[in-house]
């Protein structure tokens, strides 16, 4: 058992709905098949997109994308994507399988996309190998209302208004994929590329600097100490593999409940991240202006048997549902500094909301909890005290439970729970500090075993069901959470 207390009358930061973002990349079968079927398919689709990953997206209400990369980012000439078909080159995704890559998913593709699903675009700049004013012409395309030459080309292809984008990334893993540069060079770069993305509104864009790989420090003390000022937002990429170490990722399905504890250690490991780095932030940002902008996170796991190991294509399980719902109670607990986060990737890559093959599509366990959790978009986080149970392997233990509580413009509380054991279920004791008289509900998410996962031939192995068995007395509430699972409370006064 466990007892938690939520103090219903303390307000915390609020939870930047952009902490529910997702990314898209160039990348397999993400934007092509999974996105992007083309205006002559027979999948049925809106403009080329298919409806049925738009429906389900837009019951997600995912308040931000991410595009076109990821390393892709950093090799994709934005003016190769627009214009009539027939005329865009084709050219090798040499970064991800090395496949063709056709162009038809351009600017005006995405931002259909996402007008479709009512998101807001976050474009990824290529710095490793385009230009300034490459990327300067970019923004003019998409944000000046104006004369200008760039205006004018885009009204030529179809579209007289600006779309206005608001996020904009300088580059992509700076340093890595995106140039193999070092913090002191990068800095420079990015203030000398940041200059040229201009506003053409009164609000302006916010400018996202690559930050670092994962426990870099020394990259987030330069970028800060270099060019925090000329920064909206700094970057950071962790993903949790099955085994805690990059070189060997595990397999995404059939692993044993010591893998399942390997993994959810290696996801806590999160937070330490966001507070070593938020504590180099603070030191030169004190009043939190610069955003901590998580523009990678989830799990890489060994491609599924017989795909193309470049297409980073894996199957989805309850120990990915675990994970989501650890990182966004972890980003929740840190809204003061995290802004945004965009989960890798949407759709039929890494730890994905939606998997597709032919005209069928699955929604993932990883789904289902963002669609459970995006109650806690804009609302306020709740200060909330508990003394975790541990949970061991036998050598080693983490905290049982993962919690974090929010209040929303309602004044509707929203509880969400997450039991890391594999093994026991954990009673929960909550305790509501300034509440009286509340009405309760709540879903659960959980499976008998640790890797169910749907499939196309069993798409509803693992899916949302009402928590029964919740009892209230005035302001207390108990409830039980099965062992692996993951729970959302509703608590209305
Ligand atoms: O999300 C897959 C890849 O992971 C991205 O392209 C890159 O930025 C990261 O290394």
């Amino acid at each position: 058992m466990v007892k938690v207390v939520v103090h219903t009358d303390v307000r915390k930061s609020q939870i930047n709905k952009n902490i529910y973002g997702q990314f898209s990349e160039h990348l397999g079968r993400c934007v092509y098949e999974g996105i992007w079927v083309g205006y002559d398919s027979p999948i049925p689709n809106t403009d080329g997109i298919r409806n049925d990953v738009i429906g389900a997206l837009k019951e997600l209400q995912v308040p931000v994308l991410r595009w076109p990369g990821g390393c892709f980012a950093d090799e994709y000439h934005w003016q190769d994507g627009i214009g009539p078909y027939e005329t865009r080159p084709r050219m090798l995704n040499t970064h991800w399988g090395g496949v063709e890559e056709n162009n038809h998913f351009g600017t005006h593709e995405f931002m259909r996309l996402c007008e479709l699903i009512g998101a807001e675009p976050y474009i990824c700049g290529n710095v490793g190998s385009g230009t300034v004013y490459e990327m300067q012409q970019w923004v003019e395309y998409m944000n000046n209302g104006g004369q200008s030459p760039m205006a004018s080309l885009r009204a030529q292809n179809g579209r007289e208004e600006p779309w206005n984008v608001k996020y904009f990334g300088v580059g992509n893993e700076s340093w890595g994929c995106g140039g193999n540069m070092r913090p002191e060079y990068y800095a420079d770069l990015y203030r000398r590329y940041a200059t040229y993305v201009r506003n053409y509104t009164s609000e302006s864009v916010y400018k996202i600097a690559c930050g670092p790989n994962t426990a870099d420090y020394h990259w987030t003390e330069v970028l800060m100490r270099e060019a925090g000022k000329f920064m909206n937002g700094l970057s950071l990429h962790y993903y949790t593999t099955g085994t805690g170490i990059w070189e060997k990722k595990g397999s995404a399905t059939g692993f044993t409940a010591e893998d399942w504890f390997t993994t959810l250690k290696a996801t806590l490991y999160m937070e330490e991240l966001i507070v070593k780095h938020s504590a180099i932030m603070d030191k030169y940002d004190p009043e939190k202006k610069v955003g901590l902008i998580i523009d990678e996170w989830g799990t890489w796991f060994e491609v599924e048997p017989g795909t193309n190991p470049g297409f980073l294509y894996q199957q989805n399980t309850l120990r990915d549902a675990l994970v989501a719902g650890i990182n966004l109670n972890l980003f929740h607990e840190h809204s003061d500094r995290v802004q945004m986060t965009n989960i890798a990737q949407i759709v039929n890559v890494l730890q994905a909301m939606i998997l597709t093959e032919g005209a069928n599509m699955v929604l993932t366990p990883t789904y289902h909890v963002f669609n459970m959790f995006k109650v806690h978009q804009d609302a306020h986080l709740l200060q909330t005290h508990y003394v975790s149970p541990s949970y061991s392997n036998g050598t080693d233990e983490i905290p049982q439970l993962s919690i974090s509580s929010s209040v929303d413009e309602n004044g509707h509380i929203h509880v969400s729970a997450c039991n890391l054991s594999h093994a026991d279920s954990l009673t929960v004791d909550l305790d509501l500090v300034g509440l009286s008289g509340v009405e309760i509900s709540g879903q659960v998410l959980t499976a008998s075993e640790l890797d169910a996962h749907n499939s196309f031939g069993s798409p509803e192995q693992v899916a949302p069901k009402a928590l029964e068995g919740i009892t209230v007395e005035q302001n207390s509430v108990r409830f039980s959470l099965p062992a692996a699972s993951v729970a959302v409370i509703k608590i209305v006064s």
